[in-house]
């Protein structure tokens, strides 16, 4: 059974973090929660659930807070981590190293284990200061994994986007959602 750290930090996007929630319980895996403080409010302004309703989709949920938290240690084995959505102050946090709550204390544990780290990193436009922590991130061994919406699949609904990037970083953990379509399948709508 894989273990995955999933955190929800304050970007738009708290759907992400909240369909990589039910779509890994789906899966079998274990999974370990961080809500941000933003995360929480950007959970009640963006979406229908509370935020004790997505605490209830993971295995075991951590306050932000909490350093002595078990994945704030690199002693306690998990597969990865998936930041969804990461905001850019998150991820200012991580690529300075201050690890200063248990989301970006977690996040360095897993670059200094050389584990999987998956940053869904939301902003738009980017400046300058934004692209050259993603460089960092990148050069540290995290992946940034951007919420761009694909097309090629011929998205019907918000709710075929948002699985279609949530099942693209589940393929980073090895995982093949039979539901998720990919290019080269038979697609419904052509043009030639
Ligand atoms: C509704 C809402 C949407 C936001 N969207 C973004 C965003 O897309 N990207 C971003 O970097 N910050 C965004 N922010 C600002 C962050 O929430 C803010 O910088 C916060 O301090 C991030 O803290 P955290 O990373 O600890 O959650 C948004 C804030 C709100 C209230």
């Amino acid at each position: 059974m894989k273990k995955i750290i999933v955190a929800i930090t304050g970007g738009s996007g708290a759907i992400y973090g909240i369909r990589t929630l039910q779509l890994l319980r789906e899966l079998g895996a274990e999974t370990h929660l961080i809500i941000s403080a933003w995360g929480s409010k950007t959970i009640q302004m963006e979406t229908s659930y509370t935020v004790n309703e997505v605490k209830e989709m993971a295995s075991v949920h951590y306050h932000s807070g909490n350093q002595a938290a078990d994945v704030s240690s690199g002693s306690f084995k998990v597969d990865g981590m998936i930041v969804a959505p990461c905001s850019m102050k998150t991820l200012a946090s991580i690529t300075s190293g201050m690890a200063s709550d248990l989301v970006s204390r977690s996040a360095d544990v897993m670059l200094k284990e050389q584990k999987k780290l998956i940053l869904l990193a939301r902003e738009t436009p980017l400046n300058l200061i934004h692209v050259r922590n993603m460089e960092t991130a990148i050069l540290s061994g995290a992946m940034i994994f951007p919420p761009v919406p694909a097309f090629y699949n011929n998205p019907e609904s918000l709710d075929d986007v948002i699985n279609h990037t949530v099942g693209r970083v589940l393929d980073q953990f090895g995982y093949d959602p039979e539901w998720l379509k990919r290019w080269g399948e038979p697609s419904k709508h052509s043009n030639t």
